[in-house]
């Protein structure tokens, strides 16, 4: 599929190149219910993109059934619960993006819809629908408690392969957010100069 297969750095980063296809306004994977979200499939080919989604009750359906189709943007005026699911960008020859969408009643983690790079920093931040009488915010991985931050928001420096995996928040009074996993991709990648001259043996 790819022709670099072997310099596994720019798979990595081909997979976000490709990942990019889905543009997601707001720009997170979660969302408050009755939000307004629209959704783009970036058209760079004349490929001829559809955008489709599978929740728990469609299989495969196109925005005509569930949103307002304006060119190659996608509005859900109302976001409701039943509207979760994963929602990809499809092109005749196969080429496909997604991302999972999950809508709360009342705290979302805002979280990069894109896997972070290697090395760069990550922010979390904890939202409830009303304002909260304090922000302060637990964030949690994979199920155990990571942080308490006043703010309610978290920053995670120069994050690694280990930082991958599940999040979700809870602001007191409030509630808790959905999970939203996090992805960490390869190191960035940076060229090698010009190539050593090699010993001979
Ligand atoms: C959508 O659902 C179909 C049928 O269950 C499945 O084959 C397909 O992989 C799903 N697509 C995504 C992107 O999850
Ligand atoms: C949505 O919620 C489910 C269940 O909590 C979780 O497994 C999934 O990763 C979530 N996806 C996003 C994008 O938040």
């Amino acid at each position: 599929m790819d022709i670099h297969e072997n310099t596994p750095q720019h798979s990595v980063c081909l997979y976000f190149v490709v990942a990019v296809g889905l543009t997601v306004s707001p720009s997170r994977s979660q969302f408050f219910e009755r939000e307004s979200v629209t959704l783009k499939c970036e058209d760079h080919s004349s490929a001829g993109w559809t955008l489709r989604r599978n929740t728990t009750e469609e299989t495969r359906t196109q925005c005509e059934e569930w949103g307002s189709a304006d060119g190659l943007s996608c509005r859900i005026s109302y976001i409701y619960p039943a509207d979760s699911g994963v929602y990809w960008c499809e092109s005749r020859g196969g080429g496909a993006s997604s991302i999972s969408v999950n809508i709360s009643g009342s705290v979302i983690l805002q979280s990069p819809v894109l896997p972070v790079m290697e090395g760069h920093d990550l922010t979390l931040s904890c939202q409830s629908q009303t304002p909260p009488s304090k922000p302060s915010a637990a964030f949690y991985k994979d199920g155990s408690l990571i942080r308490t931050e006043p703010t309610g928001h978290m920053t995670l420096q120069h994050v690694s392969r280990s930082d991958e995996g599940l999040y979700k928040c809870h602001i007191s009074a409030h509630g808790e957010s959905p999970s939203s996993w996090i992805s960490v991709s390869g190191e960035e990648l940076h060229y090698p100069g010009p190539q050593e001259p090699r010993p001979l043996h």
